[in-house]
């Protein structure tokens, strides 16, 4: 046992657990809580799971302005367990200098959980479970949010992985439900009992998704903090630094978790600003450098960090839409580049695409909004000819809605079975990969 300032912490071995007849450990040991989360450095700011748009490439992008804690996208662990081979080369990206990173998984049978995680520990620092999937897949699939009512299950699923992994496992959940925030709580307990060594909490219900999406609870993640004995990571409504900062006191979290802020704004967690143009720059670079498993994600990162120029400058956006090859999306950069220097986030930023009215959570933005990306012809965007202001999903390359977390799954579904009446073949492999 060791005491970590809060709490008493037992060290165990992972795996089998034995020492070798010496007495010496057969295996590295175990951490557990705070012991782990001092371990990894304690960090502060964490780069959110995203199917298709956490990959190495932002992972490391982001590490640069100051996150010190990844994830890696959601992975199925059935999907995983079925054909491991097949499906690390279309998933898995890890690397040495990612570190350190939490590998994400979804799914309800503990010893599936367990053989997926089981082939991927040695990679990561933590296996994380997915509790907080909102999306119709995830109920098809008996996953994610669907099963933050299921306690028991979930209590075997945490203490199989905590008994037969060798990294500690750690899980992301919602708030349960609106109206009674026991039930969260009690759900935290039971993870924590079974061995969870650190909770994230995204402070909104499964239903407050896409349009729904409202001001995430921060007194919820307060509480929560209060009463639990590991770290705790607070999720949701994080647009700028300040708010990170701003979160940060008012709950006492141990970090903060920004997904829709840093696909917008990749610097956020460094507090600096940084042209649009420069990201969008940059990622092309990593991604050059750690070419992406998923080759649509290169193209949805740059929608999202360029939204507020697309939206003037709709020839690019559609240029873009129809790039494929890094030479083309620099091409697109440098286009957009030359022809205006405007702000690198505004009211118009894609994090705001369904808060358009909603107040910002810190007083202080980090541009001046009065600055409206000026066109190459020298219209603001309320004068654009064009109009549609908004990219459609097909241009963008991916659904809009948060928790796009099933995106790749279902674009690959469609573009296997383009036709209404597939084949049985067909079907039976979409329905496969739909879980
Ligand atoms: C494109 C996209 C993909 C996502 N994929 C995952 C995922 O794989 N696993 C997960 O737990 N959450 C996923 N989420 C949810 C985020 O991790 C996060 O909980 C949510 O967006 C709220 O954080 P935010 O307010 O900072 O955006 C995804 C969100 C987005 C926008």
């Amino acid at each position: 046992w060791v005491w970590r300032g809060e709490v008493w912490l037992k060290r165990t071995m992972g795996g089998d657990g034995d020492g070798h007849p010496d007495g010496e450990p057969k295996r590295k040991e175990k951490l557990e809580g705070f012991a782990f989360w001092e371990s990894i450095g304690r960090p502060k700011f964490v780069l959110a799971p995203m199917v298709d748009q956490s990959e190495l490439a932002f992972r490391m992008m982001t590490r640069k302005h100051g996150v010190n804690l990844t994830y890696t996208p959601m992975l199925h662990s059935r999907l995983f367990v079925e054909n491991p081979k097949k499906y690390k080369k279309e998933n898995y990206e890890s690397d040495p200098a990612d570190k350190p990173c939490f590998v994400q998984f979804c799914g309800d049978d503990p010893e599936t959980l367990l053989a997926a995680a089981k082939m991927a520990e040695k990679d990561f620092d933590a296996v994380d479970i997915n509790l907080g999937c909102p999306q119709n897949i995830a109920k098809r699939g008996h996953y994610g949010a669907f099963l933050l009512e299921e306690n028991d299950l979930l209590r075997r699923i945490v203490s199989t992985l905590h008994d037969g992994l060798s990294c500690p496992v750690t899980c992301k959940i919602r708030k349960v439900n609106s109206h009674n925030f026991q039930d969260t709580l009690n759900l935290a307990y039971d993870l924590q009992a079974a061995g969870c060594s650190v909770i994230c909490l995204h402070g909104r219900t499964k239903e407050e998704k896409g349009h729904h999406t409202r001001i995430a609870d921060w007194e919820a993640i307060k509480i929560l903090k209060g009463r639990m004995d590991i770290p705790v990571i607070a999720n949701g409504g994080v647009e700028t630094y300040d708010d990170a900062i701003k979160c940060l006191e008012q709950t006492g979290v141990d970090a903060i978790m920004s997904a829709e802020g840093l696909l917008e704004n990749p610097a956020l967690f460094s507090g600096n600003t940084v042209s649009v143009d420069d990201l969008a720059a940059e990622y092309i670079t990593f991604a050059e450098k750690y070419p992406p498993v998923q080759k649509g994600a290169v193209k949805s990162h740059l929608f999202r960090m360029l939204h507020p120029k697309l939206q003037v400058h709709t020839d690019l956006r559609a240029k873009l839409g129809k790039s494929h090859s890094f030479a083309e999306y620099k091409a697109v950069a440098d286009e957009m580049r030359s022809r205006t220097m405007g702000p690198h986030h505004s009211q118009t930023g894609w994090y705001r695409r369904y808060r358009k009215n909603e107040p910002p959570r810190s007083g202080s933005r980090p541009t001046d909004h009065s600055s409206v990306p000026v066109s190459h012809a020298g219209a603001s965007a309320a004068e654009q000819p064009q109009g549609r202001a908004e990219a459609t999903e097909e241009e963008e390359g991916g659904e809009e809605e948060e928790g796009g977390d099933v995106s790749t799954v279902e674009r690959e579904s469609k573009r296997r079975c383009p036709d209404p009446n597939p084949c049985l073949a067909q079907r039976g492999e979409a329905w496969a990969a739909e879980g």
